[in-house]
């Protein structure tokens, strides 16, 4: 065969693993409302830029009839490529090929582009649309599949990795991106479990739809596992490029600092008006998170999920950042299980990637009653005082009104090392609300009282008394807990300002192997 011969062979060799499945099967894709392996990837990176590894790459399974059934590639499309000019690694499952089923060969493809990941320190991609193992390949696939667990494991912390749920994920399959940082699901098209509705319904007799089971709004409402949900596939690609800007290549940089027309000292004198005189009366926290981040910019992350906290990333002056906020228009705020969490779990995320926590506080405290005891609120709220102690990134926390007891504690305070405490002049900062530090301190005084009215203007009289007294920033102002009592509406410039002065921050925490995270 003359060179010119090879050439030809080579590109069609080419063509025909473009193919994946065949037309029939991309067109069963298309009908679906879904894009082939190969097209979310162009969607994804920048144009020109995907390199494509082990385009040959064959199964090596002689069971099942399988042996006749080979396609170039084998159901998965690796490779490198570049977005916004950064390096990330990408696969791609290719439902076209044997229903995207993971084989022995299609886990050691995965493997090898994990690998190049964590060498080159760049962020790992994963877009997921798979039937899960390949049933004929048995206990390889098996194999594949927990060497890519470990992998995930390892990468965890040192390279940003991120997962797209594009069609079925299901079984042990869920737990590659359930280990990573960010998953995002397409709404209708894609669901995730560890056992499906028909398992389910013998196993339990419980019967259930897909999509109630393991669908995007189940995962992004419900359990929290999926950090967005898509209207299509397009926007999930989108959101992945998105959530990129805030993160940087690798635990040993820091995110990417970008140009900022939006002038830090921008003062909002609206500001000092937008939270109720009446200490009862909720607001949406959102609203003052837009106020102050460069161009009204907020990226939430599990925006359905534990509404009663917001979490995301922002920029201030260009300089990127994780914001926590209570919200006070969802349960008053208040911290339960859910909600603590949720914001360890993003409070570790920016502490894993260099990235400062800005903490907006409005907390009546943690949440009572059985419901929460028995779901272990003792240890899920310590998760949330354990990234918050743990986290060596600069940590800037403003209390916007109340910080009772132990939140006030657990949500980014001086005394878990945060960098800078400000506090608004309408903050109320106390051990507890006056309601219940009156019934503690002066339940019997009162009871003695044998007239209600008279008892009920006794009450009114001491709670007035105790706010006046306790609840306001200016004792925990006297004893250094909060650095400065600022008005709210210079908040932007003073957090602007503070992330740029705490960007040099050096904390090393004592040698050890790792924490015990109350898990
Ligand atoms: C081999 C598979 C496959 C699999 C699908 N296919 N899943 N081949 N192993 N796991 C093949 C089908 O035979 C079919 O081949 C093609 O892919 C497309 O599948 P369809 O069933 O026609 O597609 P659809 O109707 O869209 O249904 C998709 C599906 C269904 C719901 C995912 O295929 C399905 O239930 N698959 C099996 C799922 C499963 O039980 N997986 C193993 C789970 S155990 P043809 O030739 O007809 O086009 C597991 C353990 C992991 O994953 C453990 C990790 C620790």
């Amino acid at each position: 065969m003359s060179l010119q011969d090879k050439i030809r062979q080579l590109t069609e060799l080419r063509s025909q693993a473009r193919l994946g499945g065949g037309e029939k099967r991309i067109a069963k894709q298309h009908q679906q409302g879904k894009f082939t392996a190969r097209e979310r990837i162009d969607l994804l990176l920048d144009e020109g830029s995907f390199e494509e590894y082990d385009m040959f790459v064959t199964h090596r399974c002689h069971d099942f009839g399988l042996e006749d059934q080979q396609y170039l590639g084998d159901g998965v499309v690796t490779g490198r490529g570049t977005i916004d000019g950064r390096v990330v690694f990408v696969f791609s499952q290719d439902f076209t090929v044997l229903g995207g089923s993971l084989s022995e060969t299609f886990a050691l493809k995965i493997c090898k582009v994990m690998d190049q990941a964590m060498k080159m320190g760049a962020p790992l991609i994963g877009l997921n649309d798979s039937g899960g193992a390949r049933i004929q390949e048995g206990v390889n696939s098996l194999a594949g599949y927990a060497e890519i667990f470990y992998r995930n494991i390892q990468a965890s912390g040192v390279i940003p990795q991120i997962s797209a749920i594009f069609g079925p994920c299901a079984g042990g399959a869920v737990y590659s991106p359930a280990l990573t940082d960010i998953i995002i699901m397409s709404e209708q098209t894609s669901y995730m479990f560890v056992t499906g509705p028909k398992v389910t319904k013998t196993v339990t007799g419980e019967d259930i739809t897909i999509e109630n089971l393991g669908g995007a709004d189940i995962h992004t409402k419900k359990s929290g596992v999926a950090h967005f949900k898509s209207k299509d596939e397009e926007e999930g690609i989108l959101l992945i490029r998105k959530v990129l800007e805030y993160l940087p290549q690798n635990n040993l940089e820091e995110p990417i600092v970008t140009e900022c027309d939006d002038p830090i000292e921008r003062i909002d004198d609206d500001l000092n008006e937008i939270i109720p005189d009446d200490p009862n009366k909720p607001y949406d926290v959102k609203d003052i998170i837009h106020r102050i981040v460069d161009y009204e910019e907020f990226l939430e992350l599990q925006r359905l999920y534990a509404k009663n906290i917001v979490t995301g990333f922002a920029k201030f002056g260009g300089m990127p950042c994780g914001i926590v906020a209570n919200q006070p228009n969802y349960l008053a705020g208040v911290l339960d299980i859910d909600a603590s969490r949720k914001a360890a779990r993003f409070v570790r995320l920016c502490d894993a990637f260099n990235i400062p926590i800005v903490t907006l506080v409005d907390v009546p405290g943690f949440l009572p009653g059985s419901f929460q005891e028995y779901g272990g609120i003792i240890l899920h709220g310590a998760k949330l005082l354990f990234a918050y102690g743990e986290a060596t990134v600069p940590k800037i926390t403003i209390t916007l009104r109340k910080a009772y007891g132990g939140a006030h504690d657990v949500m980014g305070s001086k005394q878990l090392r945060a960098d800078l405490n400000y506090a608004w002049p309408g903050a109320e900062i106390a051990v507890m609300g006056a309601k219940g530090a009156i019934e503690v301190l002066e339940g019997k005084k009162l009871s003695k009282v044998e007239d209600p009215a008279e008892r009920d203007m006794l009450q009114q009289k001491l709670e007035e008394e105790y706010r006046e007294k306790f609840a306001n920033p200016f004792i925990a102002a006297r004893y250094g807990y909060i650095d400065d009592v600022i008005e709210p509406r210079n908040t932007r410039w003073r957090v602007a300002r503070a992330l740029r002065s705490l960007a040099t921050k050096k904390e090393v925490g004592p040698p050890k192997k790792h924490g015990n995270v109350p898990l």
